[in-house]
């Protein structure tokens, strides 16, 4: 989206759905020269985080549909930044799609943009897995369409950047004609970042991604998270090895491990932690979750995707941290059926499980150093 040529005013950016701010963090990275005019959010716990970050930018605590054309036109933005909620297309969500309440203020964007005295140059939507195949997508793409705009689709991981965390997400660019991208687009959705001249995208791949598409479309996905899709569970020979891990299971985590495009989980970690007793998992829930939890080591390249039950809900919300380094999973899983309770907690506790502290978190997800969660640590321990 940066022109190289003259200087030219900053972007006028609004950020709808801004939560912590995630958004205006990469906006900030992505060095274009812009400001972000408005953000809007009803979240009260997210707008105290947004606004301890982003002291000084216009943060509206409004509901988006109760605003109309004129209170968009005023803000005369030329870019929109937005997540919309993803509930609806989630499976805990139910996926109710439009008919979900929450759908609404995203189809009220969807009207108000082609009203818009000015329509803006560009639009940058996330969501999660799944949106994909909603009829709120159809919408948006009807709407980018009957308003001229180009656009591409993706679905992306932090893992395509080289970060050792599973999140599969939806994300689309558009741009207003007669503007164009400096790659071709296709109308299938990408599963990789193009390059500048991309001629050299294969549309083998695009057209392999297609099936897989067209084939996942209709699967639901296991209701092991909250918005976690790209947990391939089912494989043919289900005979456990340990834990619950068949040998493809194994496998699949050893190529991820042994993948150098990855950073290490060591890289994210909170370096001179001051207590890490808060996070340690309780034996309790070491006893009776041991044989679900998703556990990686400091040298891991993988980590599976976080959700808001984490640290409350064990199952499918996020991995844990094995920090005894010399002390080897299989080994401890040994023969686990057949011990006693109390050798088993003997066992799990030579793994010295924890949870991934917040600050950790923040980093796997790809926040900046400066991203400050003082407020959400106020609320938490009050
Ligand atoms: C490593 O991971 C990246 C990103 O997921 C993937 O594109 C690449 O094919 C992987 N490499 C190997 C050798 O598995
Ligand atoms: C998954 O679904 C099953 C059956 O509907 C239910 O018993 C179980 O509690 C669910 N697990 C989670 C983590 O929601
Ligand atoms: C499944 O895998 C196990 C362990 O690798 C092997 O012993 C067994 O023969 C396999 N079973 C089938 C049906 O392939």
């Amino acid at each position: 989206m940066m022109e190289p040529e003259a200087p030219r005013p900053p972007l006028r950016v609004l950020e709808l759905y801004s939560g912590i701010g995630g958004m205006h963090f990469a906006l900030k990275e992505s060095c274009i020269a812009a400001e972000v005019v408005a953000a809007i959010d009803i979240n009260t716990v997210a707008n105290e985080v947004y606004k301890h970050n982003f002291p000084n930018t216009y943060l509206c605590p409004k509901t988006i549909e109760g605003m109309t054309v004129d209170e968009f036109n005023r803000l005369d933005f030329d870019m929109i930044l937005m997540s919309p909620p993803c509930q609806p297309f989630t499976r805990i969500g139910s996926q109710k799609d439009v008919l979900d309440p929450r759908t609404k203020s995203f189809l009220h964007i969807l009207d108000i943009l082609p009203r818009l005295s000015k329509t803006p140059k560009y639009i940058l939507l996330e969501n999660v897995k799944g949106f994909e195949t909603s009829v709120a997508r159809d919408n948006l793409i009807k709407t980018l369409e009957s308003c001229r705009y180009t656009y591409q689709a993706f679905l992306l991981s932090p893992t395509t950047l080289g970060i050792p965390n599973s999140r599969l997400r939806y994300f689309l660019i558009a741009k207003f004609r007669p503007d164009t991208f400096c790659f071709q687009t296709f109308n299938q959705i990408l599963e990789h970042f193009p390059d500048h001249d991309s001629t050299d995208l294969k549309l083998t791949e695009v057209s392999s991604l297609n099936q897989t598409l067209s084939t996942d479309g209709n699967k639901k996905e296991q209701n092991n998270s909250e918005s976690c899709a790209d947990n391939s569970k089912s494989q043919a020979n289900e005979t456990l090895l340990y834990k619950l891990e068949t040998s493809g299971h194994v496998k699949q985590k050893q190529n991820q491990d042994n993948n150098l495009s990855m950073q290490m989980i060591q890289d994210f970690l909170e370096e001179g932690l001051q207590d890490p007793s808060p996070y340690f998992i309780p034996p309790k829930f070491l006893l009776r979750y041991a044989l679900i939890l998703d556990i990686v080591g400091q040298t891991c390249r993988r980590s599976v995707c976080f959700t808001k039950g984490y640290g409350h809900y064990v199952e499918g919300t996020g991995s844990v941290l094995k920090t005894a380094s010399d002390v080897e999973l299989a080994l401890v899983f040994q023969s686990f059926e057949t011990i006693s309770e109390d050798e088993k907690l003997t066992q799990l506790s030579k793994l010295k499980l924890r949870y991934f502290t917040p600050r950790e978190i923040a980093n796997l997800h790809g926040f900046p150093p400066d991203f400050s969660m003082y407020y959400v640590f106020l609320r938490k321990f009050r």
